[in-house]
């Protein structure tokens, strides 16, 4: 059988952003820390990681937050930047304002545009970030794209043949499918993350990407469970979704 870890009281609760290890020690000895209802003031004490630990723990009356590794699936509104350190509103400041501090830290899985609303990710789990992110592992990525004229009707074509190049670059893009909802309106789905790659898309041909809302990423769908600015947690069944 796997061993199962353990960590230092004072470590594990500092790098979920409790505060730092003099802050949990203080927060111990207050009578704010307890396991399976006992109180726990020895702060140097191994604490073994069991799944079911932020049921059993609690800080300050609170169970203690999700464990790491963790994703989280926002939808993303309008108007946010995914940066942890930019000028104005931040994908970040929707979460938890201790889970900024949170060592590994948690980043998003790729960037959406500051206008671009819908499906983001967000984990601490490095590995699944690089494979989710490797142009080399293919994952698709859906948008609902809206457009300011109308299609001209070669857009398919085009987005298929694994030969378009975006202005400024010399790597065609990989073969993307698109899927006309209306003349004004249509489905993107593509398995690369170029810098405004979608928006760049539609540029070379004459339009103007005016909404862009990403639906989908692998197999995870954005329902309408989540409203603009709403998250949750998911799980394991639904991270492996992202490679189907
Ligand atoms: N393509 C874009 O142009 N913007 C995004 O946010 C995502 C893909």
């Amino acid at each position: 059988m796997a061993k199962v870890p353990t960590a230092r009281l004072d470590k594990l609760l500092s790098s979920m952003g409790y505060g730092s290890r003099k802050d949990i020690a203080r927060i111990a000895k207050a009578g704010g820390i307890t396991l399976d209802a006992s109180t726990l003031v020895d702060v140097t004490k191994r604490i073994p990681i069991t799944p079911d630990l932020p049921h059993r723990m609690s800080v300050y009356g609170e169970a203690l937050d999700p464990l790491a590794p963790m994703v989280i699936l926002l939808n993303k509104p309008v108007g946010m930047t995914c940066s942890h350190n930019d000028d104005g509103a931040l994908v970040y400041d929707i979460l938890p304002k201790r889970w900024r501090l949170r060592d590994p830290r948690i980043s998003t899985v790729g960037r959406l545009d500051k206008q671009t609303s819908g499906l983001l990710l967000l984990t601490d789990d490095g590995d699944l970030l690089h494979h989710a992110t490797s142009p080399k592992r293919r994952v698709k990525k859906t948008y609902r794209v809206k457009l300011a004229r109308p299609l001209i009707g070669t857009e398919g074509d085009l987005f298929a043949s694994g030969r378009m190049i975006l202005e400024n670059e010399d790597k065609p893009l990989a073969p993307a499918e698109l899927e006309v909802v209306s003349p004004t309106e249509a489905l993107l789905h593509i398995t690369e993350g170029r810098y405004h790659q979608v928006r760049r898309m539609f540029a070379a041909t004459g339009n103007h990407v005016s909404e862009l809302h990403r639906e989908g990423f692998g197999g995870l769908v954005l329902s309408n469970e989540l409203g603009p600015g709403e998250w949750r947690l998911l799980s394991e069944a639904e991270v492996a979704l992202i490679f189907q």
